[in-house]
């Protein structure tokens, strides 16, 4: 069976800085796997890269099969790949609810969260699109919350709402760039519950960059290391926090 995601030598320069060189990940349907590495490493261009911010100079990208390499945003968004900002991205003065509903515009189809919510056929078109997006809600305890204006939630929840939104556009591929920044432990926890539960529910495949790294060990099966660009460690999540490069690299700082 051919990998969720595929990627070969993926590179990029910005002037004289290769931000991005050589990177391979192959990511396999319902894997949660983390991205992590020392700041200014490359992640959150791998994904710019992977989300067609950045168009790549090396290297090709297969989702699911087929080949997005160097596609513009809005078709890789459709044909799958969703993500969340490291600085969070909101549609600031829209409620709560208006903000998943924003992601359910791009999705004509029959979905996984169709399919999931068992929505009844003769509904109409706006009023399923609530309950699509207050079900979105409920899962990320969102739901009380559905009038209130973005910007007036406090950070962990915009955290969320930002997920959820992702998640409307029923992709095959969630990306989530540090999820956890600026949570405290008990949102970070609550955090981890909700990833777990989004992949289980969902079957939906994730790649999450991340600094705490006790999410990382708690919620990744697989992790690749980025420093200065390339790739310093890949496997399974035990092996990689355990690779001696790694520890001197990364953790031991
Ligand atoms: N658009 C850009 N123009 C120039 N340099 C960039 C651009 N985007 C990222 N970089 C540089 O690429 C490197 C990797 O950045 P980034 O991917 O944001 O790192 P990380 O997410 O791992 O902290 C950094 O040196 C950053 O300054
Ligand atoms: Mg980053």
């Amino acid at each position: 069976m051919a990998a969720l995601l595929d990627v070969k030598n993926l590179g990029i320069s910005f002037g004289g800085l290769r931000a991005v060189n050589g990177f391979d990940i192959t990511i396999e349907k319902e894997e949660l796997y983390g991205l992590i590495g020392p700041n200014g490493a490359g992640k959150t261009t791998v994904f710019n890269l992977l989300t067609g911010v950045y168009r790549p100079d090396t290297g090709k990208v297969l989702l699911d099969g087929e080949d997005i390499t160097g596609k513009k945003i809005i078709d890789i968004s459709k044909a799958g790949i969703a993500r969340t900002f490291q600085n969070i991205r909101l549609f600031k003065k829209m409620s709560v609810l208006d903000n998943v509903k924003a992601g359910l515009h791009n999705n004509h189809h029959y979905s996984t969260v169709e399919g999931i919510l068992r929505l009844p056929r003769y509904r109409k078109v706006e009023k399923e699109m609530d309950e699509k997006a207050m079900d979105l809600l409920k899962v990320f305890d969102l739901d009380s919350v559905a009038d209130y204006q973005a910007a007036n939630l406090p950070y962990g929840q915009q955290r969320k709402l930002e997920i959820a939104r992702a998640l409307a556009t029923d992709p095959k591929l969630l990306l989530l760039d540090e999820p956890a920044a600026g949570m405290n432990p008990n949102e970070t926890e609550e955090l981890m519950d909700m990833i777990r539960f989004v992949r289980e529910q969902f079957h939906m495949t994730i790649l999450l960059i991340e600094h705490d790294m006790k999410l990382v060990s708690g919620i990744c099966e697989k992790l690749t290391v980025l420093n200065f660009g390339e790739v310093l460690a890949q496997g399974t999540t035990d092996k990689v926090l355990n690779d001696p490069q790694v520890i001197t690299a990364y953790l031991g700082e």
